[in-house]
């Protein structure tokens, strides 16, 4: 079986950080997003991955490389636009040939592997197999039908009324069939938006008789699209795989109170601060007279001073100088300047690029 892992799209939803930066390598507890896509296929015996792109080839090679840090063989696939995620399959014939795949979209992430899926997708062969998950607000999602069998009757994408209270999640299983979808009498055609949109390719293999069957994920489940989605993903990153490690050339002095799984890399410094777990600290990153509370990423090459923090993710290069009041809930790009105002006036100073969201 092979593997099929989106990296494309513009990332709208995740304005400003996605000017500058491909959604897929947000880095979430040191680690961009996709490369948990790439772990969890590594986990369930699939090396030969696609990655589809549109634009950022060179960021995401100068980072994903052929694959060999992580044990697996990546494959580069372009997609002119991003036009769908039956597109990114379309496109990808070459590569995934008559192979059964795993098609993961690559800001999804997914706590229990995939493992027990494949299993049953291959004893039972069906044409797909679609990971479901029950969420509050399905209207966001492709969402099934039923019928009172439990048999998927039909797939609607990001319908007004959902038929039932299921998301179709980012991880699908398919067999080669799949491509008739493009080919075959009655292909799918771009939706409204302009999308060769991946719903319609499961209503198009239910509707021709293919078999398509859904499972429930049983532990979590989260696609990143959205700032909360990604806090959200932090957090659970950081619950599950945060373990207590100290480098040992980072130096935490014994004004400083530290609890909780911590990680903290080399040449880090903690001075005169409480850290409170789970919390990511990245490499060469000064905490000096803060508080950093649960669930924080914090990345490389930052600088907190005399402010607290929780609940955040902290990407590269950042300095936060005396700010009164505690950040909470945010998610702060790469160079970014917070800093108490010291002259007169005493005003607010602000200097913001496109889609900044400032909340005082
Ligand atoms: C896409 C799919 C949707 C699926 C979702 C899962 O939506 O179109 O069917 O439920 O991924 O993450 P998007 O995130 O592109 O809005």
């Amino acid at each position: 079986m092979k593997g099929l892992i989106t990296a494309g799209g513009r990332g709208t939803r995740l304005r400003p950080i996605t000017h500058t930066k491909n959604k897929h390598l947000i880095p979430v507890a040191g680690k961009p997003i996709i490369v948990y896509a790439i772990e969890t296929l590594k986990e369930a015996g699939i090396i030969d991955i696609g990655i589809t792109y549109n634009a950022d080839l060179d960021t995401l090679q100068s980072f994903l490389k052929n694959g060999e840090d992580f044990g697996v063989n990546l494959v580069y696939i372009h997609q002119k636009e991003p036009i769908g995620l039956a597109d990114c399959i379309r496109v990808s014939k070459d590569f995934l040939k008559d192979d059964s795949f795993v098609f993961f979209l690559g800001d999804n992430l997914l706590a229990g592997g995939i493992l027990k899926y494949k299993k049953i997708f291959e004893e039972k062969k069906p044409q797909s197999l679609l990971l479901l998950s029950k969420v509050q607000d399905p209207q966001r999602f492709g969402v099934p039908e039923f019928d009172k069998a439990g048999k998927i009757v039909k797939i609607e994408e990001k319908p007004e009324s959902p038929k039932s209270d299921f998301a179709i999640t980012g991880i699908y299983f398919y067999d080669s069939t799949i491509f008739k979808a493009f080919e075959g009498k009655n292909h799918i055609v771009p939706s409204e938006r302009g999308e060769l949109e991946i719903s319609d390719v499961h209503q198009y293999l239910i509707d021709h008789g293919y078999t398509v069957l859904g499972e429930n994920i049983t532990g979590w489940w989260k696609d990143t699209g959205k700032p909360n989605d990604l806090l959200f993903a932090n957090r659970l990153i950081l619950e599950k795989h945060t373990e207590y490690s100290i480098s040992e050339s980072a130096f935490i002095d014994d004004l400083s109170s530290i609890s909780g799984n911590i990680s903290v890399g080399d040449n880090s410094k903690i001075i005169n601060s409480i850290i409170r777990g789970p919390v990511y600290i990245g490499n060469n990153t000064i905490i000096e007279n803060s508080y950093i509370g649960p669930f924080t990423s914090i990345g490389n090459n930052n600088s907190l001073v005399l402010s607290e923090i929780e609940h955040s993710l902290l990407l590269d290069n950042i300095s936060i100088f005396n700010i009164q009041q505690r950040i909470d809930e945010s998610i702060i790009g790469d160079n970014v300047i917070i800093s108490k105002k010291e002259s007169k006036p005493a005003v607010y100073n602000l200097y913001l690029g496109d889609h900044s969201i400032i909340k005082i």
